[in-house]
């Protein structure tokens, strides 16, 4: 059973492949493979574990019909044309729960760092420019007992919730498509409207998929209906956001802040303008990066394979 990884992964989870009977092979460059060297890998492959946000698209899967199933190392399947997989009848899997506290966690490195222009300051003692102990400049905001208002209460946001309520007392508002009566028992989370969340969050945290529906919801028009207090934080998808209209927003100081760990494109192009700016804070995409995470989404990975391999069906399988 010949299995092809797409990017290293953390020892166990090779281990358990390799003890569960896979023949591996992996690239490893450390790039990306393009979707041609993509197809191309996995021409004599039964099995796929993509890493990353490889693009799976529908030229992918009629080029690789033969595969018997797909595990993603990532809770976002946007990159992944789904119809097509099933028209293939290739099951695939993801990896939902095991990163959605180190999520939460840079979400709220994000409004910290934000809030208090941690990373700004940082990069000016980096260049040389810390000259003297500022007293009335560059000041930050505090977060205790501000709204926090959250845009897709599943798992990741309410962890992030649970964190930000306990730390700072921060009342927690929320809009979903569907109510969470559990989250709002868990965190005495209020529903409001799309509208509400926009105009009373001080801080606004996304954590929704990137669907039809849900890209560019925050833009122009969004950003002018919060406060001008207000920082807004992205750990999802770059696209939720319509970035250009971020940057005005930014600029025009409609809003106070913007911190993102996911951007469009990605990487992040080096001439952006949020880069230079006071009031964001950019990361990389690395809100599921510790190794207790990547190891446990690795592993996941490697047991729904297994799962697949024995007949049986992918227990995070999302193409039923
Ligand atoms: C996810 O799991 O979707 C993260 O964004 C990493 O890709």
């Amino acid at each position: 059973m010949k299995l092809f990884i797409s990017k290293d992964i953390p020892l166990p989870a090779i281990d358990l492949l390799t003890e569960s009977g896979f023949d591996i092979s992996i690239n490893e460059s450390g790039s990306r493979l393009s979707p041609q060297q993509l197809i191309m890998a996995c021409k004599h492959a039964d099995y796929l574990l993509n890493v990353g946000q490889g693009q799976l698209d529908a030229d992918f899967f009629e080029a690789c019909a033969h595969l018997k199933g797909i595990a993603l190392t990532s809770v976002g399947y946007d990159h992944v044309d789904l119809n097509a997989a099933t028209a293939a009848s290739i099951p695939i899997s993801n990896t939902p729960d095991v990163l959605s506290d180190a999520t939460a966690d840079i979400a709220f490195l994000l409004m910290l760092a934000v809030s208090r222009k941690a990373f700004f300051r940082a990069m000016q003692v980096r260049d040389g420019a810390w000259t003297d102990f500022e007293f009335t400049k560059h000041l930050g905001v505090e977060l205790q007992g501000k709204t926090l208002g959250i845009f897709g209460l599943g798992r990741i946001g309410l962890s992030l919730a649970r964190k930000a309520k306990a730390a700072y007392g921060m009342k927690i508002i929320y809009h979903n498509r569907h109510r969470n009566p559990q989250a709002e028992e868990a965190v005495e989370a209020t529903y409001v409207n799309f509208d509400d969340l926009l105009r009373h969050s001080d801080v606004l945290s996304v954590h929704t998929n990137l669907t039809a529906e849900t890209a560019h919801r925050f833009n122009k028009d969004s950003f002018r209906r919060m406060k001008n207090s207000a920082i807004f934080i992205n750990t999802a998808r770059g696209r939720i956001h319509h970035e250009p209209d971020l940057i005005e927003a930014l600029q025009k100081k409609e809003i106070w802040g913007a911190g993102l760990d996911v951007t469009d494109p990605e990487p992040m192009l080096p001439d952006n303008p949020l880069l230079n700016m006071a009031n964001a804070c950019i990361f990389p995409h690395i809100g599921s990066a510790t190794l207790e995470t990547r190891t446990k989404m690795a592993l996941l990975a490697a047991k729904n394979l297994i799962a697949v391999k024995n007949g049986q069906k992918m227990p995070q399988v999302i193409n039923e």
